[in-house]
């Protein structure tokens, strides 16, 4: 189906590859891509190998994202990223919030809706993800989470910084263990998610927001998901950490 937003699809390295995995990989995706032009094609590798990721990618359809970034910019914040540094580095996306953080180093929706400001603010594109856990599906309160979720992680945001912002549905269930949302699950959910921007920022930012799923898409169930009317494009793990399962997913999703 046409929609009027592109696609746009990512892969989440996750704490995977060195520098010179990460160069290899991307120089094979810049080869297998060069002539797709219908999908916003992303990389985000771990921060040691983004210098060489952006520098092996100018003058390509490949952009190149972190995973994370401080809240403060500079100063005496040991052990942090400041957004500033990134772009730098030519980085155009982070994606803040991600399930893995939230779990492992407690991000709230408070510290990313401060990420998000931040990123915005020094020009980069957040990616914001947002999702339940398999207790909260099976106990019926997906929706109540995520729009929780999403309220918080988007407070404080212009509409146009909203309008901006990628939003990634990611239910945790599905993140690494090869148990995909059906296409219906994901689209009730994304629906739902571009209902809430709507009510916070009216129906024109929502209709203009992109809101990618994630958790376990490969290329045997990327055109299922992606031809949902509310899904925008996918934030891709474990079948982003190789170019011809990424490559597969990306030809499979146009
Ligand atoms: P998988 O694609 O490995 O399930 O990971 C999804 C994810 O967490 C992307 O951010």
């Amino acid at each position: 189906m046409e929609k009027d937003r592109k696609l746009i699809i990512a892969g989440n390295w996750k704490c995977n590859k060195t520098v010179a995995e990460s160069v290899a990989l991307v120089t094979d995706l810049k080869r297998d891509l060069a002539s797709v032009k219908e999908v916003d094609i992303v990389v985000c590798p771990a921060f040691t190998a983004l210098d060489a990721v952006s520098k092996a990618t100018p003058d390509s359809n490949i952009r190149v994202g972190a995973q994370n970034m401080g809240e403060n910019g500079y100063g005496a914040f040991t052990g942090e990223i400041a957004a500033g540094m990134l772009r730098d580095l030519s980085v155009r996306y982070v994606i803040l919030g991600h399930s893995e953080r939230r779990e492992y180093q407690r991000e709230t929706d408070a510290i990313v809706a401060r990420k998000a400001a931040a990123a915005h603010a020094a020009s980069l594109i957040p990616i914001v993800c947002v999702g339940e856990t398999l207790g909260e599906r099976e106990a019926n309160i997906t929706n109540e989470v995520v729009e929780k979720q999403v309220r918080g992680s988007l407070a404080g945001l212009s509409a146009e910084q909203v309008e901006g912002t990628i939003v990634a549905y990611e239910p945790v269930w599905a993140i690494g263990t090869g148990k995909t949302a059906s296409s219906a699950q994901a689209q009730e959910v994304h629906a739902f998610i571009r209902k809430v921007v709507a009510s916070l920022h009216g129906d024109a930012v929502a209709r203009r927001v992109r809101i990618q799923y994630g958790g376990s898409v490969k290329a045997s169930n990327a055109r299922e998901l992606m031809s949902q009317p509310d899904i925008d494009g996918a934030l891709v793990g474990g079948a982003s950490l190789e170019a011809k399962s990424f490559v597969d997913l990306i030809k499979n999703s146009i």
